[in-house]
């Protein structure tokens, strides 16, 4: 598959290095600043940096930018999937921000948020084989087999156990409610969804 992320942050990167190391075609977009291209090949040498029209071409759009940044760009040309990995999150200074993608007109699936960066580089089972299985929740909100499909393969791909969880469990998995940044098995999780 072909992979954009959307954002090098703390995030972003993290994502990047799953993705190439998953064998997807990855491409990046981060607006310009000095000494980009160097950071970035250092961090995920194998990964594109390219501008927001190309980053939009991919079969999968990772969204991994601020959720404050959102408004300021045109989604309409997305073709693919996109997947939210957002939070409103008060330590970024986007508490209660909405998640909103100006034009976007294909499905949009919430996944990978409530890990931390650290901790999707140390658990995955891609980067790390050994590592101890560790389940991604994909928030099913009714976005159509397909883009469910999509999104968890995508997951899976990245060295995840995936479990698919109803809309409104989406809270759950958001800053400062139980299961986000912990580390959960997939049978844990389908607990937490039969509950
Ligand atoms: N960090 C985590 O562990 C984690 C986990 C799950 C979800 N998330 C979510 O992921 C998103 C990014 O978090 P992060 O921790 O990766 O943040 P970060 O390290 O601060 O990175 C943010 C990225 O977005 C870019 N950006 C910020 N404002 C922008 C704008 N107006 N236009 C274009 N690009 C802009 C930044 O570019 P510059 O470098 O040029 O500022 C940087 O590349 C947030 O929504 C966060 O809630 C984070």
């Amino acid at each position: 598959m072909k992979v954009s992320i959307l954002g090098a942050g703390k995030l972003g990167t993290a994502l990047a290095r799953l993705s190439v190391a998953a064998g997807h075609e990855t491409l990046i977009y981060a607006r310009p600043k000095p000494l980009l291209d160097i950071i970035l090949s250092s961090l995920v040498p194998e990964a594109q940096l390219v501008d927001f029209e190309s980053a939009l071409k991919a079969d999968i759009v990772i969204v991994a930018l601020p959720r404050t940044a959102l408004p300021n760009f045109d989604f309409s040309a997305a073709h693919g999937l996109v997947v939210d990995a957002t939070n409103p999150w008060e330590s970024a200074g986007t508490a209660g921000t909405e998640f909103e993608l100006p034009g976007v007109q294909v499905p949009v699936v919430r996944t990978l948020n409530h890990i931390a960066y650290d901790d999707l580089t140390s658990d995955s089972r891609v980067l790390n084989p050994h590592a101890l299985p560790r389940a991604v929740a994909v928030i099913d909100a009714g976005q159509g087999d397909k883009a469910l499909e999509t999104a968890c393969e995508l997951v899976s791909s990245l060295g995840f156990d995936v479990v698919l969880m109803p809309e409104s469990a989406a809270h759950l998995f958001e800053p400062d409610s139980p299961a986000f940044g912990a580390f959960l098995t997939k049978e844990q999780m389908e607990e937490l969804r039969s509950k």
